[in-house]
């Protein structure tokens, strides 16, 4: 499979999907999902929202996780503070992971970046060792701008 093809398909079926509805609760869930449902070997794909100086967990695809995540904490919250996407290739290699379910091997987090204000993160898990390469995270990081756009 053509990752760039992959990629540039979702992005605009995201758009279309997101595009003229405004609850920010239907367009992460349908951005959830469809995330899920396209990309290969995931397990978790989902949200976290800023809250307070902590994460809550919002609209997912995949097994029940951990509802709140403090700011710098795992791999989400280390995204979040550091506002820049993080790839992990071997979850166990990371220190701090947050071992939601125990299936998944590899890891990618894009923070949900307004302008300078942090929203939340965007976190996809694998059950494949080294399942995201930059690509996925460039691919990633264009999917998370464009909800963005559609939970102002
Ligand atoms: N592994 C994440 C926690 C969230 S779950 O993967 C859904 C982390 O270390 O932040």
């Amino acid at each position: 499979m053509d990752k760039a093809v992959l990629y540039r398909d979702l992005a605009e079926e995201l758009n279309a999907l997101l595009t003229g509805e405004a609850d920010r609760t239907a367009n992460a869930a349908n951005a959830a999902a469809a995330i899920y449902h396209s990309l290969p070997a995931l397990n978790w794909a989902g949200f976290y929202f800023l809250r307070g100086d902590e994460l809550v967990l919002g609209p997912f695809q995949g097994k029940p996780a951990c509802v709140r995540i403090p700011m710098g904490k795992g791999v989400c919250g280390t995204a979040a503070i550091e506002r820049r996407s993080i790839l992990v290739p071997d979850v166990e290699a990371f220190p701090g992971h947050i071992a939601c379910d125990s299936a998944s091997r590899s890891e990618l987090v894009i923070p949900l970046l307004d302008g300078e204000r942090l929203l939340g993160v965007l976190d996809m898990d694998s059950p494949d060792l080294a399942r995201f390469d930059t690509e996925d995270q460039a691919g990633c990081e264009a999917l998370a701008a464009i909800v963005v756009r559609h939970l102002r």
